[in-house]
């Protein structure tokens, strides 16, 4: 891989003119391959001292196997990389830390039963002695230099995820990193959090770091980056300004124009309710309290979104209304029917179709698309003989085609993308006209086309006098489709607010629990 000599090209490097001098780091012509598939095609990449470089993309566009190859933990079949002009092998991310290469990922590699200071010290090139004195220093200097805050004395694990990831990116800098990569690190925070992130993105830049910031979504890319550059498919479409507009970052991403989805005027307010939901208590995983008197109501043609961070009480929520588990308490009526307790199919005949979190989950991997889109009502197919296959073909090929699936009847589901997936769940919960739709996540890591696709379903259900329960973690898909929202914190509704109200402050306020007074 380092074909050139180090020698001359880091003096040519460095003798640039204006730009090139400023390059941290450059990545060229980078080829992975895994089997038949490119998940990185010849792709160029440079980041410069001062600067935010976004690189942008669609789920599986290569944005984390682009930066694995650059921090040591994939190695690419072809191409080069240039730390200070100079070719480098980077073999390990011990290579790429001495490179000054950090990281910081969604999946923290930290010591939860360890201090803040202790993980620093650890984390250190130098070896393992835990100098905490210094470490405290270095703490409370970042802190003011970054405006990075975390108590150094705090355990780790009892920290919140936002300061776990602030944890992550003074662990890189305790090592001297000059490029910090953060993939995709937004996701696991609320807009507070992230408007705190970006800030110190800013001060560290100005410090002369080159930021790597990974995203999927081009609001905050056009909020933080100097440059964004785009991966489609492996390949890199190109490098354009921050300050390019959505529209056109968007048809980079995608390669067409894209639309976004129309919402159609509230059906108003006197609609009846079809759902309604009250006292309702349940356990959680281990038996804890999972959810706390939670009442509310969703009338015809209404979208109720529900907020929250992670593992405030939504699944439990959603597997109560749909029968996969059982409330300690409460009530839950379907178009007047009470049906608390009730079996999973009991919930289906009522009128309820669920569309879960964990797609995987709900259908069989081995079987054909034909067959998962009747597995909930076998018996319709069903004669004498045993199951009309021609039925169920016919059936397979119709739906199919309303719901614009890729595939073919007979393809087994596992060969399918997850944006088809999707399309295959919903046809399958859509096509039985449920009154109350119970939708969870329904566009993680989708593709914005199936993104676009799986919301205008769901406002077309609503169009059609549905009610829909809507939990997310996507505040922007939140807004872009509830009419109203709840937000769930330990398991209690602790705000309620019409969509139009909402922003994500007033949001985040309540789904981190601070807004219970108000
Ligand atoms: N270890 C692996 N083995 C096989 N395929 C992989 C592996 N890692 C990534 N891929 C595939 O490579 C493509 C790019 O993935 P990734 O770099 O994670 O995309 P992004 O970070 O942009 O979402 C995807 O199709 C993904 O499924
Ligand atoms: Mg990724």
């Amino acid at each position: 891989m380092s074909r050139a000599n180090p020698g001359v090209a880091g003096s040519t490097g460095r003798a640039g003119s204006t730009g090139r001098a400023d390059i941290a780091v450059e990545l060229q012509g980078i080829t992975k391959r895994f089997g038949d598939l490119v998940a990185n095609d010849h792709v160029d990449f440079d980041v410069r001292r001062g600067e935010v470089h976004a690189l942008l993309g669609e789920n599986g566009a290569g944005k984390t196997t682009l930066m694995r190859i650059l921090y040591g933990l994939t190695a690419p079949d072809e191409g080069e990389i240039r730390i200070d002009g100079r070719p480098v092998t980077v073999r390990s991310p011990k290579d790429a830390i001495a490179a000054g290469i950090g990281i910081v990922t969604q999946h923290f590699s930290l010591v939860r039963p360890m201090t803040v200071a202790e993980n620093l010290a650890l984390g250190r090139t130098g070896g393992f002695r835990l100098d905490l004195e210094r470490t405290r220093r270095q703490v409370a200097g970042a802190s003011e230099r970054f405006g990075i805050r975390v108590d150094p004395a705090a355990i780790v694990g009892e920290l919140s995820i936002g300061e776990q990831q602030r944890v992550e990116i003074l662990k890189a800098l305790a090592r001297d990193c000059r490029v910090l990569i953060l993939d995709e690190p937004t996701a696991v925070l609320v807009p507070q959090e992230v408007e705190a992130l970006f800030m110190t993105l800013r001060r560290l830049v100005a410090d002369g770091l080159a930021v790597v910031f990974i995203s999927h979504k081009l609001g905050e890319v056009r909020a933080i980056s100097d440059r964004v550059s785009v991966l489609r498919r492996g390949a890199m479409v190109g490098t354009v300004p921050g300050s390019t507009d959505e529209r056109e970052l968007a048809r980079m991403m995608v390669g067409r124009p894209t639309f976004g989805v129309a919402r159609s005027e509230p059906t108003g307010g006197e609609a009846e309710v079809l759902l309604r939901v009250s006292g309702l208590r349940a356990a959680g995983r281990h038996g804890l309290p999972a959810l706390h008197d939670v009442t509310f109501e969703i009338r015809r043609g209404e979208i109720l979104g529900v907020a929250g961070v992670s593992g405030n009480g939504q699944t439990e929520l959603v597997e109560v209304l749909s029968g996969m588990r059982h409330p300690a308490a409460g009530s839950i009526t379907v178009d007047g029917t009470e049906l608390a307790g009730a079996t999973p199919t009991a919930m289906m005949a009522a009128g309820v179709g669920r569309i879960p979190e964990d797609r995987h989950a709900s259908l069989v991997a081995d079987l054909s698309v034909a067959d998962n889109l009747v597995l909930e009502r076998l018996d319709d197919f069903t004669t004498r003989t045993g199951l009309d296959e021609r039925r169920i073909r016919e059936h397979a090929t119709m739906l199919i085609e309303r719901f614009d699936i890729r595939a073919r009847p007979e393809d087994r589901v596992t060969t399918l993308s997850g944006g088809n997936i999707q399309k295959v769940l919903l046809a399958r919960v859509l096509s039985r006209q449920p009154k109350v739709i119970v939708v969870a996540q329904p566009t993680r890591g989708l593709d914005i086309g199936a993104t676009e696709y799986v919301r205008g379903e769901l406002l077309a259900r609503r169009a059609a006098g549905a009610a829909v329960l809507l939990v997310s973690e996507d505040l922007d898909e939140l807004l872009a489709l509830a009419d109203r929202l709840i937000v769930l914190y330990e398991g209690r509704i602790v705000g309620e607010i019409p969509a139009a109200d909402a922003d994500p402050e007033r949001l985040g306020i309540l789904m981190s629990g601070r807004g219970r007074a108000a």
